[in-house]
């Protein structure tokens, strides 16, 4: 008799964005004359630029002829992609990654997600709380975070390192010893950051006590003061005890599309054993590459007219974040982020729990946020809006919120 694997019982409800997905498509069904406004799950909106466009053109075309058609991608992804990578990503900030410590693959999500298979289940976690929910729901599916107390809406094995107004959203040193920690700035949920001698801290302290920390840069396209490190290899030391994870999704529109990659720097070791050949290894084995179609549109982001065109998206949004932001806080919300990130946090009024302030905001005004208690305990409270929406949408959101 087959055996499941029990620790996806012990996962409390669904995924946080299906849950939501559920309750708005409810309520559209109960409700089909009502236009609502999805400033929740952060998913792009505008189309894709037109420098990419050319590329999935030409690379399709290029699928079908003989002469040019291409079959599985090499294992790491295709040399042209890691080679742009490196030198726009990295090389452009003084940072040197060879092109083997990069690994193409189908976004950010799935690496953070999967990134879990190279480590023993006996290591201990520590996560921001609030927190993206993929990195603590996936060890809990691999069983290393003990079990969930529904009362207190942690797990037993976690270490949570609070983010709250008092520290500025910004994680302090844990009391207590993680062997992994997951870091992600600019910081989704909280549109948080942390300057360069900050995140060096965490990395003196990863080489100190022989953690690794799981680096989600997804957002850094959105950075817009100087003092803020763009990958943490700025960091000195990082190469030897941090695995940074990069999207394609929000600098350049690619949800719909998929791609994105993780950097192991070679000198990232446990004892003898190198990270990056045992990511090699996992990668090789359990993954069949990104598209060749996409990987030339990824490539195509790093041209002059990519860049050019992709940094107007992040513009656009940024002043969608600019209007939540300043509307909200017109209107007397307390909110923070939409600086350098694409999502803005608010704090719910009149001591609404998280939950509370989701239905208010759907059933009154129709508008979709997400709730900040989705992402942690600490996020009780608070709310989330993504700016990812279109420029008229966000305009009538912040209208109908401010005649509350
Ligand atoms: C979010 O809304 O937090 C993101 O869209 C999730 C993701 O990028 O997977």
């Amino acid at each position: 008799m087959f055996k499941i694997n029990e620790n996806y019982l012990k996962l409390p409800g669904s995924y946080l964005f299906s849950t939501i997905a559920k309750k708005v498509n409810a309520y559209t069904a109960a409700n089909p004359d009502k236009k609502i406004i999805r400033l929740g799950i952060g998913d792009v909106t505008l189309p894709l630029a037109p420098a990419v466009i050319d590329a999935l053109h030409g690379a399709v075309d290029e699928m079908g002829k003989k002469e040019t058609f291409r079959g599985y991608a090499p294992d790491l992804g295709y040399e042209f992609l890691r080679s742009a990578i490196a030198e726009h990503d990295y090389r452009a900030r003084g940072v040197e990654i060879a092109i083997d410590e990069i690994f193409i693959s189908d976004g950010a999500k799935s690496d953070s997600g999967n990134i879990g298979d190279i480590f023993a289940t006996d290591n201990r976690i520590a996560v921001c709380d609030p927190v993206y929910p993929v990195y603590v729901d996936t060890n809990a599916m691999a069983g290393r975070t003990g079990d969930y107390i529904a009362a207190e809406e942690r797990w037993s094995n976690v270490i949570y390192m609070p983010c709250t107004e008092e520290n500025g959203f910004a994680p302090q040193l844990p009391d207590e010893e993680p062997d992994i920690i997951y870091l992600c700035f600019p910081n989704n949920p909280t549109g948080s950051t942390v300057t360069k001698p900050e995140l060096q801290k965490w990395v003196d302290y990863a080489n100190r006590i022989g953690a690794v920390i799981i680096y989600d840069a997804a957002y850094e396209a959105y950075i817009s003061e100087e003092n803020i490190p763009h990958s943490i290899y700025e960091c000195d030391g990082a190469k030897t005890c941090a695995i940074e994870m990069r999207s394609f999704s929000k600098n350049a529109g690619f949800t719909g599309v998929r791609l994105g990659f993780t950097v192991i720097p070679k000198a990232l070791r446990a004892g003898d054993v190198q990270l990056n050949s045992l990511w090699a290894r996992r990668h090789g084995t359990k993954f069949n590459g990104a598209p060749y179609i996409v990987q030339r549109a990824g490539e195509a982001v790093y041209s002059e007219e990519g860049q050019r065109q992709t940094k107007e998206m992040v513009a656009f949004y940024m002043n969608n974040a600019k209007v939540i932001r300043e509307g909200l806080a017109a209107a007397g919300y307390s909110v923070s982020g939409g600086v350098n990130a694409p999502y803005i946090w608010l704090k719910t009024p009149e001591g609404m729990t998280s939950w509370q302030f989701f239905d208010y905001l759907l059933e009154t005004v129709n508008v979709v946020g997400t709730p900040g208690s989705g992402f942690g305990p600490s996020g009780e409270g608070y709310f989330r809006l993504t700016a990812f929406g279109t420029y008229e949408n966000t305009l009538e959101a912040i209208e109908r919120i401010k005649k509350l």
